[in-house]
């Protein structure tokens, strides 16, 4: 099945395919998209939802009328199309006002305005049914080494999700909190640059339960780690929330190519372990058309994310449904592992002669795992060999 049908729970960020292709050297070479046909387009082409930061839907410095009179047409195009806003965020790193971060601005002032623009953000996000509310710390970091106490700037971002906390539980709301790890751009470095930082951050948190992760497939690969391991991990610790898809060729600058056009061996890993996985959340494409598309060429993007999401969901199902595949995997001894390694305790490990006193190093040092089989099975079923 490759047509994307909305209970594939495909989802689009406004800004996605929005976005106008301005970069640092060069301008925007595409005009701004209407929400509403944003939605209309992604409706047809088969998506289940559509996300936004606040000033995506309604462009900063709206008034109250302006802003009613925005969210009034876009809720008309939901209901009229049947998308569905499962999340939402701010935009706490494109007004000045940010150049020095949101939650963690040295001034107090700035710190206080980034809360109260997300909690404004935050009751339209429920309104509209969100039940996660991103955070994106793009602006929190540093480029100068005594500019940033880190230690107490972790205070400050502790405060942050302590205030939203209170504040979703005092409304009663239904809304869960998902952080968006990234190490560096816009800043030189940003707080909590992996999936491994942030879920040290969020045991510290007073209500960690509302907290959890959404992670890009290329934020963690501009760090040089292994994506589908950092997400195994986040799925281990219950913290899995969202995830942001989209492709990246090794560590350089945030390319936010479409899902399958970067690591495409980590796609594949990544696919497998979602689709074996308990998270039923979205499938967020987080991606930027080139600034070389045309509109035509945009629409095709956002096609092929969730086509290549589609294709390699059908080549990891085939993957394990192999019979060969399942004897690779034993051979490879993955049972083996799924078993404890001390189901006697601490005491009958002590005491068992064959663990240590009488364990035949020299034989076990010369097993061989039979990866390379189990691998190049995979390989084959990722080309279509099999
Ligand atoms: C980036 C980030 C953003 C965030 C989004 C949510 O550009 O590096 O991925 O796209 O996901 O802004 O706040
Ligand atoms: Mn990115
Ligand atoms: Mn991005
Ligand atoms: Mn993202």
């Amino acid at each position: 099945q490759l047509t994307p049908t909305p209970a594939d729970k495909f989802t689009f960020g406004l800004w996605t395919v929005g976005w106008q292709g301005r970069d640092p050297f060069g301008d925007a070479t595409r005009p701004a998209l209407d929400p509403v046909e944003t939605v209309e387009k992604l409706a047809a082409l088969g998506a289940y939802g559509v996300t936004f930061h606040d000033d995506d839907l309604v462009p900063f410095g709206s008034s109250d009328a302006e802003r009613e009179a925005i969210v009034k047409r876009f809720r008309a195009a939901l209901e009229s199309t049947g998308l569905k806003v499962p999340m939402a965020t701010t935009n706490l790193f494109t007004h000045p006002v940010f150049k020095d971060g949101a939650f963690t601005a040295n001034d107090r002032d700035v710190r206080r305005y980034a809360l109260r623009k997300t909690i404004r953000n935050i009751d339209l996000a429920v309104e509209l049914g969100a039940t996660v509310y991103v955070a994106w710390g793009g602006r929190e970091g540093a480029e100068h080494g005594a500019s940033k106490d880190v230690r107490v700037a972790l205070d400050r971002l502790k405060e942050a999700f302590d205030l939203l906390g209170d504040y979703v539980t005092e409304q009663g709301y239904d809304l869960r909190f998902a952080i968006e790890p990234k190490p560096n751009e816009p800043r030189g470095d940003i707080l909590l640059p992996t999936i491994g930082h942030a879920l040290a951050f969020i045991d510290r948190l007073e209500r960690p339960e509302l907290v959890g992760l959404n992670p890009e497939v290329g934020h963690e690969q501009m760090a040089g780690l292994n994506f589908p391991h950092g997400i195994a991990q986040a799925l281990w610790s219950g913290k899995l929330f969202h995830i942001d898809l989209n492709g990246q060729s090794g560590i350089k600058y945030d390319q936010d190519f479409r899902f399958g056009a970067g690591d495409l061996r980590q796609a594949f890993w990544l696919v497998d372990l979602l689709e074996s996985s308990d998270y039923e959340g979205p499938r967020h494409f987080d991606f930027k058309p080139p600034r070389t598309e045309d509109f035509d060429g945009v629409w095709e993007s956002a096609a092929g994310n969730m086509r290549n999401y589609l294709l390699l969901k059908e080549r990891a199902l085939a993957f394990r449904a192999d019979a060969e595949v399942q004897d690779a995997l034993r051979a490879a001894r993955l049972d083996q592992l799924a078993q404890p390694t001390a189901a006697d305790g601490l005491a009958g490990l002590l005491a068992d002669r064959a663990a240590f006193e009488e364990f035949d190093v020299t034989a076990a040092a010369e097993r061989g795992m039979a990866f390379e089989r189990l691998d190049q099975l995979a390989i084959e079923h990722l080309l279509g060999a099999r």
